[in-house]
């Protein structure tokens, strides 16, 4: 794979004049016959989500689609990341991919891909950074939207609710973003707030704490479907009923949210969909062959309630 100006767009004259080309003209990826070799570094199984997303990128990114990947579970530390990407940079891949577990602390490793020519894609969560060009681009969920959605949920629904807020991982882009679009549409509501970090045994422990420490909390807001499982499990073992003395609201949209939902346990979902693997792998092509992309790729999700049927419930992937 020759790598040619793939750090940041290319100017959109530029970019017109390339569209013109014979290579481009054909309508083929101009990749085709030389496989696009990926170091992907993946932040673990946390869940079901995880697992789904991380089977979408497998599935799609294979020797038969033009892809030569390697994929590294880092077990949720950022430490591990950072040595894995290290590790892509120093093997020389075409793009380096990765869910980074948190949003800060990446300038250093991003610098050295920079300084190798290396380009960076993030994958479903996105940093903080002081670099100007430090990736390509981010394909993802709009969290923020997420937490606005459930947000508005819960006031147009349960404007006199006593909210707990069950956050994922902090300083993840998921748990960041969830919880200020939360926040800004009914953060008056909110309590108390404390990491279940996106697992379900978390979001269970978590929330029967919470439901002692706040005794008048009738209604949790968990940042994904596996804590509020949890959290559901810890509402019965306080002799409370789910969906009726507490009332949790979730993202993700696995089916096992969406059972919970058609069941009466949970009163909204929000779906964050891992299933981008194809759409990713387009955003790789064209970085790889250093064509344009957008800043951002959104993948976008429907909002479940308590209508949800059980064709739906049962169509889920994940
Ligand atoms: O970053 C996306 C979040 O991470 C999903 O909502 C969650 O289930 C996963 O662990």
């Amino acid at each position: 794979m020759v790598r040619r100006g793939v750090r940041g767009l290319l100017p959109a004259v530029l970019a017109a004049v390339v569209a013109l080309t014979p290579a481009a003209c054909g309508g083929g990826d101009d990749t085709a016959g030389d496989a696009v070799r990926v170091g992907y570094s993946q932040l673990s199984a946390e869940g079901s989500w995880r697992a789904a997303n991380t089977a979408s990128v497998r599935a799609a990114l294979t020797p038969e689609h033009g892809f030569e990947l390697e994929l590294s579970d880092d077990q949720q530390k950022q430490e591990g990341q950072i040595a894995a990407l290290r590790r892509f940079i120093a093997d020389d891949v075409d793009v380096v991919a990765f869910s980074p577990v948190v949003e800060d602390g990446w300038d250093e490793v991003l610098r050295e891909a920079a300084d190798a020519d290396v380009p960076v894609v993030l994958v479903d969560r996105g940093i903080t950074t002081a670099l100007p060009d430090a990736y390509a681009t981010r394909i993802g969920a709009d969290f923020r939207s997420e937490g606005r959605r459930a947000g508005r949920w819960v006031r147009r629904n349960a404007p006199g609710a006593r909210v707990f807020e069950l956050q994922g991982t902090l300083g993840s882009g998921a748990q960041v973003g969830r919880q200020e679009g939360f926040d800004a549409l009914a953060g008056d509501q909110v309590v108390g707030a404390a990491t279940g970090g996106f697992t379900r045994a978390g979001g269970r422990d978590v929330t029967a704490a919470a439901l002692e420490a706040w005794p008048d909390v009738d209604l949790v807001f968990a940042h994904n479907d596996d804590m509020a499982l949890g959290a559901v499990e810890a509402v019965r073992a306080a002799g409370r009923r789910p969906g009726v003395d507490v009332r949790v609201v979730s993202v993700d949209a696995t089916r096992q949210g969406l059972r919970a939902l058609a069941a009466g346990d949970l009163d909204l979902v929000v779906e964050c969909d891992p299933d981008f693997g194809e759409q990713l792998a387009g955003v790789l092509r064209r970085v790889a062959a250093g064509r344009p992309v957008p800043a951002e790729t959104i993948v976008r999700g429907d909002v479940f309630d308590r209508t949800v049927t059980p064709e739906q419930v049962e169509a889920r992937t994940y």
